[in-house]
């Protein structure tokens, strides 16, 4: 469980639309929680679907020595799962069957899960994102939040190596955003999981990430360490914000105080 993400000339679009654009980005150490940041429609979303091989891309995308972009569909998601940002549908199924489910569609981290276990694990990945008090309701009855944390919990049942989330507290109240960032990081300490999400809150991406990789128009602007990457210039940059960014022993504080 050692090999790293690593991206090279990877390219995504949309007809003759080029969206991502020969993107490069420094290997990926296993363990690692990163977060992808920029305005809407840099390209966040095709170049997180790109990596799950849900959308055609051309460049390299290594595991490792695995390169990923010349897998199966069915091999690429045993490594690599994708959490939509949409969120599920409001289907029949409680929140229990949905992470059965999801577990059957691929066994985790490549072994099939004996069926005398299945409800135990799938349970009990339910009960560390917090919802164990929700998992016999239907997911046709949760709020948005809930339902957020249920494609989590569908998610993180399968064990990848590489976890792509996109957007996953978009919805979701303080003490949930809180919990799933420590839990994510707990689990890619744990599993040495890589972790790669998208995030709007840049409070939260500089406190809870070990790196971040800013995004405009398909390019990275910046990419580093929380402190390195995230600059007033950047801001400025990607946002069209001014902010100002004050390093304290505490971490980073980020103020943004006009648009430009
Ligand atoms: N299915 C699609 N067909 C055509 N263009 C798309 C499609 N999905 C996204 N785009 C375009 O690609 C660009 C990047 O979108 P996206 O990757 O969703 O950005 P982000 O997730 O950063 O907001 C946007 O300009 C968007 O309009
Ligand atoms: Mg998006």
């Amino acid at each position: 469980m050692t090999d790293a993400l690593a991206i090279s000339g990877l390219t995504a679009g949309y007809g003759r639309r080029v969206v991502v654009n020969r993107l490069d980005l420094a290997p990926v150490s296993p363990g690692t929680v990163l977060s992808l940041l920029g305005p809407n429609a840099a390209g966040k979303t095709t170049l997180l679907r790109a990596l799950a091989g849900l959308h055609p891309a051309t460049g390299s995308v290594r595991l490792g020595e695995r390169g990923l972009l010349s897998l199966s569909l069915a091999d690429h998601a045993r490594l690599v799962t994708y959490m939509p940002q949409s969120l599920p549908q409001r289907v029949a199924l409680t929140v229990l069957e949905g992470v059965i489910g999801a577990m059957r569609a691929s066994a985790p981290g490549g072994q099939l899960v004996p069926e005398r276990d299945v409800a135990d694990r799938a349970l009990s990945v339910i009960e560390r994102v917090g919802i164990g008090h929700l998992a016999m309701t239907e997911l046709s009855h949760l709020s948005g939040g809930q339902r957020q944390l249920a494609s989590l919990a569908q998610a993180l049942v399968r064990q990848p190596r590489v976890l792509l989330l996109d957007e996953p507290i978009s919805a979701l109240d303080l003490y949930y955003q809180l919990r799933v960032m420590k839990l994510v990081r707990e689990l890619a300490a744990e599993s040495r999981m890589i972790v790669v999400m998208v995030l709007h809150d840049l409070a939260i991406a500089v406190r809870w990430s070990d790196r971040v990789v800013l995004l405009a128009d398909g390019r990275l602007i910046a990419d580093g360490t929380p402190q390195d990457a995230i600059t007033a210039a950047a801001l400025a940059d990607v946002y069209k914000v001014a902010a100002r960014v004050d390093i304290t022993p505490d971490g980073v504080r980020i103020a943004i105080d006009d648009i430009l």
